[in-house]
């Protein structure tokens, strides 16, 4: 029996160090001191041998298996390390790398305009306010002093929704949201996303942008517009564009006007982008009109303001030379490449 248990010892003592790798030492585990493992047989044996041999085979017997037992303890230590080792170098960020290169995008030359008027306004003192896209008639229309009848209510013109609201039709509504939750003095911008049901060309779309502005205090008078949009106009197209009004109607302004600014191509001389005029199309403006400010419960004697509403799209077109509209729509990346 001796001899059996030393042959057991020798192989286990080649084969367990010998062990590449977790599954095939849980094996050797197995053949080695499992139930069905010679060592175990040899230990059921042992009743069977002359009781004097007993105490002593059955101490050679558990040393061994504990010397067979503490080798494969060893081992088992010894992989597992091995394989965390690999895991940490497997997973080590190796920070001299160099990294995958990042695209950069660039704002869009609209919203850079769009940035840059709320910069110049705010210089002039003008706090930005904003307003829901999805109006009321109320809003868009009704509180802005435009009649049931008015052509712009027309369903050609406005995009209704199922529930009987509507896209904004202009910023100008944003005017009557913020009346009603101040009190004067109020200056304030609104820039932002219209709706207008019409076709696509190269100055129309569906979808364009405005910026509203609204002054309103005790002495504010209509110089102080001209005054306002000129020195904007100036900023941001250079101090030899000058601007004039032309004599319209708005519902909710009363004087209202047209804004035209010098043509910022030829300078007035006349060319194709202002039809041969000189001058180009801004916006609309004038002095609130009192029915507007009766429909917010304004003080009609002690307040007056001025309003005025400029197309975002228009001034970008302009301010980079861009000749269609669809352009700034379109995302191509050709186009918005040129702006980063
Ligand atoms: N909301 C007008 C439009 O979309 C533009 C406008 C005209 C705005 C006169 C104003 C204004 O604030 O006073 O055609």
């Amino acid at each position: 029996m001796k001899k059996e248990i030393n042959k057991i010892l020798d192989t286990a003592q080649k084969e367990i160090p010998e062990c590449q790798n977790l599954d095939s030492l849980e094996a050797l585990r197995i053949k080695y001191t499992g139930k069905k493992s010679d060592l175990h047989s040899l230990l059921s044996q042992i009743g069977n041998l002359p009781p004097e041999q007993r105490p002593e085979m059955g101490k050679i017997l558990n040393i061994t298996k504990n010397k067979i037992q503490k080798l494969l303890t060893h081992k088992k230590e010894e992989l597992q390390a091995q394989s965390q080792k690999r895991v940490a170098q497997k997973n080590k960020i190796d920070i001299t790398m160099s990294g995958r290169p990042v695209e950069i995008g660039a704002k869009h030359p609209l919203y850079k305009i769009w940035d840059e008027i709320e910069d110049i306004f705010s210089r002039l003192g003008f706090e930005v306010a904003e307003g829901p896209e999805i109006e009321t008639d109320y809003y868009n229309f009704d509180a802005l002093n435009t009649p049931e009848d008015h052509p712009a209510r027309n369903l050609q013109d406005t995009f209704y929704l199922k529930n009987g609201n509507l896209l904004r039709t202009q910023t100008s509504p944003v005017q009557i949201r913020v009346m009603e939750n101040n009190k004067p003095p109020i200056k304030i911008i609104s820039p932002g996303r219209c709706y207008r049901n019409d076709k696509v060309d190269a100055s129309h779309s569906p979808v364009f942008h405005q910026v509203e502005a609204l002054v309103v205090g005790e002495d504010v008078s209509f110089p102080d517009l001209k005054g306002t949009l000129d020195s904007f106009v100036k900023t941001m197209f250079g101090s030899n564009i000058r601007s004039r009004f032309r004599p319209h109607f708005f519902p909710f302004t009363e004087p209202s006007a047209e804004i035209d600014i010098l043509c910022v191509n030829c300078n007035g001389k006349g060319c194709k982008l202002c039809k041969n005029s000189g001058w180009l199309e801004m916006g609309g403006a004038g002095m609130v009109d009192p029915a507007v400010f009766e429909n917010v419960g304004y003080d009609t004697e002690k307040y007056t303001g001025f309003a005025f509403g400029l197309g975002i799209d228009r001034i970008t077109m302009l301010k980079y030379g861009i000749s269609d509209m669809r352009l700034l729509f379109q995302n191509d990346l050709r186009i918005l490449k040129q702006f980063s």
